[in-house]
């Protein structure tokens, strides 16, 4: 397993950072609503953790957290010092939700923008997130107020932007893309959920139609990082609290978030490698030979 010593960072950590030994901080997050952001977050963390990965997942849906269902936790945060909060753990993965602090899970939570933004700040600040390749956090649907918010408190490495194939799903999704061009938050790529359905004879149907996660992608000017099929079992294993990554490894559908990871990996270690991390520039002296050239800079 690589140590967050080594891993490169491929995100900007100023002074104030509030998560200083994570290395990815991932923004999971579309403009529209139930095509599988806590989905894809939630099996892309296991998918992360399953490659060797310390992983960290944060449900920064206020209104309506997903996570205590899908991951099946229940419990209440303690904290050991008196100052921060000790994450929850789940097949590996450190967890925080709203969800875990609420005394009736159902109710409604009624706040007002600042305690919103007050109850993320103090997820960054006050969770004891440690040392972690990834921090992946699931944002709620919206405009991308959320996203503006987190990007102001922690440096992230961008956003994965989900869509689902159909024309009006990918008109909503348009916004959040542009949303974070105007503030600057990267997009690292696109993952087309319920692309298509593969029936009991094998044969292929694109029921939303097709080609809206790589028209994302166009406009975002980024990859499409993969496609993920519409399978019962992911909505039967998200209710059951063992998302079908962690119930159905060798399930195609876990083999597509697997694939997805792998994408999104090989993304930041690219970011991690330009941004050169906080081991200073490289030096290369291979005459520009040996790939990029890169000269020694005074810090
Ligand atoms: N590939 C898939 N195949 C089958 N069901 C899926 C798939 N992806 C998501 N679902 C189901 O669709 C529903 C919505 O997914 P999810 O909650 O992840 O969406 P969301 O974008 O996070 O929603 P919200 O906008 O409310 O936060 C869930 O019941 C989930 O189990
Ligand atoms: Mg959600």
């Amino acid at each position: 397993m690589e140590s967050a010593e080594k891993v490169r960072r491929s995100r900007a950590a100023g002074g104030e950072d509030p998560v200083p030994g994570v290395a990815h901080v991932v923004l999971v997050m579309s403009g529209k609503g139930g095509v599988g952001k806590s989905t894809v977050a939630t099996n892309l963390a296991l998918a992360l953790a399953r490659k060797g990965m310390r992983v960290g997942l944060l449900d920064a849906d206020i209104y309506g957290p997903s996570i205590p269902t899908m991951l099946g936790v229940s419990g209440r945060p303690v904290s050991a010092d008196g100052k921060t909060i000790e994450p929850l753990e789940r097949f590996g993965l450190k967890l925080m939700s709203i969800g875990f602090l609420l005394e009736d899970s159902k109710a409604a939570v009624i706040w007002r923008g600042p305690m919103l933004h007050g109850a993320l700040s103090q997820f960054l600040n006050d969770v004891h997130w440690g040392e972690l390749d990834y921090l992946v956090l699931d944002l709620p649907p919206g405009t991308g107020d959320v996203a503006l918010t987190l990007s102001q408190r922690v440096g992230v490495s961008g956003a994965v932007v989900v869509t689902t194939p159909q024309q009006v799903a990918t008109d909503d999704v348009y916004k959040s893309v542009s949303m974070c061009k105007k503030v600057n938050i990267p997009i690292l790529g696109v993952v087309e959920n319920m692309s298509y359905f593969v029936d009991t004879a094998g044969v292929r149907h694109e029921l939303f139609g097709k080609g809206g996660g790589q028209a994302v992608a166009d406009f975002a000017e980024t990859t499409l990082l993969g496609q993920l099929p519409i399978d019962q079992a992911v909505r039967e294993w998200g209710d059951k609290g063992t998302p079908v990554v962690q119930a159905a490894p060798d399930s195609p559908v876990a083999k597509a978030v697997a694939q997805v990871a792998n994408s999104l990996h090989e993304v930041l270690t690219a970011r991690a490698d330009e941004l050169d991390g906080d081991d200073g520039p490289i030096i290369d002296r291979s005459g520009g030979t040996g790939g990029k050239r890169r000269l020694p800079v005074q810090k």
